[in-house]
Order: C-alpha cells, then sequence, then structure tokens
C-alpha cells in the first residue's frame, strides 16, 4: 500500500467527488496495475435505490462506466420492463478494476476496495440497495450467503432494504432465470413505491 491508500481508508468523505478523486489514485490491491481505468460508479449521487455489482468488465474498463457491456445492456433491459430510468439510480460495483480475464475478485481485493464502497453508500444513503450477483450479496449481506438461496428475500442493514438478485452475467448463460429476476423486480417496485410515497409524505 502507497501513502495514498493509509491516507484513503482514514478519510471521512463527504462528496462523491472527492471519493473519486482518491480512488482514482489507488493502489491498494494488485487490480489496478492490469486495469485501463477506475470504474467508480455513476447516477444520481442522491438515488433512493442503488445497484451493486460484481467488478468491472471489458467494456466497462475501456469506457470507465459500469455496465455498459452485455450484462450492462441487459439491466438497461430490465431498467426499461420495471420503469427504472437509469440516471434516476445510482450504479456501483463491489470492486472498482477490472479483474484479469474477468476472473472472480478474491477476498483481499474485495477487502481492500470495501472502503470505497462503504463511503459511496454512506454518501448516497439509499433507502435501497440492489446486489447484483453472489458477490455483492456476500459483501454486503453475510460472506455465507448462497445467492440461489437468498436472492428474492429482503434484508436490512443499517436501515437499507436490501434485495439479492442474480446477476445479469448469469441470464445471459442461464435465460431461465430470467423469470426469477422479473420476480425480484416486481417485488423490488413495489417496495420503491412503498418507499418514494413514504418519502413525500414525510416531505424528505
Ligand atoms: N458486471 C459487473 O458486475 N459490473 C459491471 O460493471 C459490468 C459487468
Amino acid at each position: 500500500m502507497g501513502m495514498w491508500d493509509y491516507v484513503a481508508d482514514l478519510i471521512e468523505y463527504e462528496s462523491l467527488e472527492e471519493l473519486r478523486e482518491i480512488c482514482l489514485k489507488c493502489s491498494k490491491c494488485r487490480l489496478r496495475a492490469g486495469a485501463e481505468n477506475v470504474v467508480f460508479g455513476e447516477g444520481n449521487p442522491s438515488a433512493r435505490l442503488m445497484f451493486v455489482g460484481e467488478g468491472p468488465g471489458k467494456q466497462e474498463d475501456e469506457m470507465g462506466r459500469p455496465f455498459v457491456g452485455a450484462a450492462g445492456q441487459l439491466l438497461d433491459k430490465i431498467f426499461a420492463a420495471a420503469g427504472i430510468n437509469r440516471s434516476d439510480v445510482y450504479i456501483a460495483n463491489v470492486v472498482k478494476c477490472r479483474p484479469p480475464n474477468n476472473r472472480l475478485p478474491k477476498p483481499d481485493e474485495v477487502d481492500a476496495c470495501r472502503k470505497y464502497l462503504e463511503a459511496q453508500i454512506k454518501i448516497i444513503k439509499p433507502s435501497i440497495i440492489v446486489c447484483l450477483g453472489a458477490l455483492a450479496a456476500k459483501t454486503l449481506i453475510n460472506p455465507q450467503v448462497r445467492i440461489t438461496t437468498i436472492r428474492g428475500k429482503w434484508f436490512e442493514r443499517n436501515g437499507i432494504k436490501i434485495l439479492p438478485t442474480f446477476h445479469p452475467a448469469a441470464l445471459l448463460r442461464d435465460p431461465a432465470k430470467k423469470r426469477l429476476v422479473w420476480e425480484d423486480f416486481k417485488s423490488l417496485m413495489k417496495v420503491y413505491r412503498e418507499v418514494s410515497v413514504e418519502q413525500l409524505t414525510l416531505g424528505w
């Protein structure tokens, strides 16, 4: 770890811009050296709804934006079907740099990046987080969970409602999972509407 990296873990971040600046300079783990870009995340900084994926793929690494490749295009279709506007939500990943050959991020890489995700959540303060896939679910809910068992079930951490579902890349490999993900999105939209109405009523 370089000096920056020690500082990065100590700072109480106040804005996403400040956090992004530090994240772009990160060299806490081996992934940065093999990546073109740091894919910090994007969207509405005061989103009520946040999506967390695994880590950037090839296209995401090239463009520096999350979910712009094949899995991202499928996610966009799911958003369209559910009536979700991409610019209303925030999209991030557990790790911000592309793992070589899209391998699963290693536990020490997830740990190195954990502070950034936690800081993003703390700044955005979403009411709902959707975990896209097993890694996000293990990182944000419990390392022991299995995505096949817990998908579609609601959890709560620090006052935030958390819904795990399958990763869109899993749907590309196994289209039979699409039906289950659609069930999860129907549940998501119901809770999202309830949360939005509650916040409007309370004037937040
Ligand atoms: N898969 C992910 O988990 N995240 C992305 O940004 C793209 C593909």
